[in-house]
């Protein structure tokens, strides 16, 4: 079959979050699997667009109301990404170095799956399946069903799958016009709440809806930042399918990342070693268990509560423990997380920013990963731990509870209930007293790296599902 991917990012193209890593993976595991599975994200300003070679395949044009614009698609000359990758070139729009967080997003993203639909009309194609990633592509299914100028494209099935669904993409009516003509009475398939809100959109027109866990998809029908009853009302064409992860990026025995390099066999020399120089980098105790937090720094992942959790931990074992933050968001939670470091010299440390290389380090060298987050719908991070032999500490929501079972209850984890200081310090404390149980301690970890999270039979499942649509 050919699937088409169209996504906002994907790694190591362009990185924000989980959804990069899942569109940079997903593709590569299903052309191992014989079908031809291909990528089409904005062409950013970015490294990677810089650094590497692209032929130009196709030149176009696009309207969004009453402007006009030029695309060009790209297409990665190497296809050395496992799959093939076209870049969406749009001057004006994307040639920007983030992926988000502009004024003109709406102008960006309208624009982008207007290139897109333009690109597959001007050139004849027709894949099998057309898989919408998030809101930034979520007018897509809706497009392709109402509006009659591609009409030709209707029988091509979509899939939307909903990565994080806080994020909505709301734009008001005014702005109606960036879109191609419908008819009026098609409208209510944009509409939600009184406003065009493109990730409802694709809940509604896309012909099948995944979430990436399945406990994120029954947590949506009881809290999904206002589409509660849409997801209730569309349930019976969604699933949940748990994310995988790359083994060949994640795998500590070849990891390029790492300097130091293990197995679950090797584990103990090989985690002390890196522990070691994270230690030595961050000035902390390398004989004393090292809990850290990475990701981004917001409410979502918990981590406003990260200066208050470390601070009770800090000061009631000052002897006892190690902590460890990697990531950026908040510019509150930053400072505070940053001004920790001037207090517990020796115990804590912060790198505020966005560091590949430097996660793939702390995966290896900690003891415990924290995920105290409110909203999880899959979770990567989590799986990444796993499988470097760090113990995930988390909190029992979305995709953390259908990964991580506690070690309390014959699992390998350690869980608590709720986003509080309260909960997590607990936590930490159970994750000493596990760490001073050597024995437990190093089954734990030995255990948690044979668990199987890969692409390879996840790949499956969403065949499966593309089958189950094929005309
Ligand atoms: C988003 C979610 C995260 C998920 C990732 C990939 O970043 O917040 O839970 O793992 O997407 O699907």
């Amino acid at each position: 079959m050919e699937i088409i991917h169209i996504s906002a990012e994907c790694y190591p193209v362009a990185k924000v979050g989980g959804l990069a890593d899942v569109v940079g993976a997903l593709p590569k595991y299903l052309n191992k699997l014989g079908h031809s599975a291909k990528v089409v994200v904005p062409g950013y300003d970015n490294a990677f667009s810089k650094e590497n070679q692209f032929d130009l395949v196709h030149k176009g044009q696009l309207r969004l109301g009453w402007f006009t614009f030029t695309y060009s698609i790209l297409k990665e000359a190497t296809d050395k990404l496992g799959f093939e990758l076209f870049l969406i070139a749009i001057p004006d729009l994307f040639d920007r170095p983030n992926v988000y967080s502009y004024e003109d997003d709406t102008e960006r993203f309208t624009a982008f799956q207007v290139a897109f639909l333009n690109w597959l009309t001007e050139t004849n194609q027709m894949p099998d399946i057309i898989h919408c990633h998030d809101h930034h592509t979520g007018l897509i299914p809706f497009m392709i069903s109402h509006a009659p100028i591609y009409g030709h494209l209707k029988g091509i099935p979509t899939v939307l799958t909903i990565h994080n669904g806080q994020y909505q993409g709301w734009f008001d009516f005014d702005k109606l016009h960036y879109l191609p003509k419908v008819e009026t009475s098609r409208l209510g398939f944009l509409e939600w709440n009184g406003v065009i809100n493109p990730l409802a959109s694709a809940v509604k027109c896309a012909w099948k809806v995944t979430t990436v866990s399945p406990s994120y998809l029954n947590e949506m029908s009881e809290k999904a930042n206002g589409i509660e009853n849409l997801l209730r009302f569309e349930r019976p064409k969604s699933l949940g399918i748990l994310n995988g992860i790359d083994n060949d990026v994640w795998n500590p025995e070849t990891d390029p990342m790492l300097t130091h390099h293990y197995n679950s066999k090797t584990l103990k020399k090989g985690k002390k070693n890196n522990k070691a120089i994270l230690c030595e980098q961050f000035n902390l105790d390398s004989n004393k268990p090292l809990f850290t937090f990475i990701g981004r720094l917001v409410y979502e992942k918990g981590a406003d509560l990260l200066p208050e959790i470390c601070s009770i931990a800090l000061s009631r074992n000052p002897n006892e423990i190690n902590i460890l933050i990697l990531g950026s968001g908040d510019p509150k939670i930053e400072h505070s997380l940053s001004q920790l470091t001037h207090f517990y010299d020796g115990n804590y440390n912060a790198f505020i920013g966005y560091n590949e290389k430097l996660a793939h380090i702390i995966y290896a060298g900690a003891d415990y990963l924290l995920m105290p987050s409110r909203v999880e719908p899959c979770g990567l991070n989590q799986l990444y731990a796993l499988r470097y032999g760090t113990i995930p500490i988390v909190r029992r929501t979305g995709g953390l509870s259908d990964t991580v079972i506690d070690i309390g209850d014959g699992g390998f984890g350690i869980c608590h209930d709720q986003t509080s200081v309260f909960d997590v310090n607990y936590s930490i404390t159970r994750g000493i007293d596990l760490y001073n149980d050597t024995k437990l301690f190093d089954t734990t970890r030995k255990k948690i790296m044979q668990i199987d999270h890969s692409w390879e039979s996840v790949a499956h499942e969403y065949l499966t599902v593309y089958q189950s649509l094929k005309r």
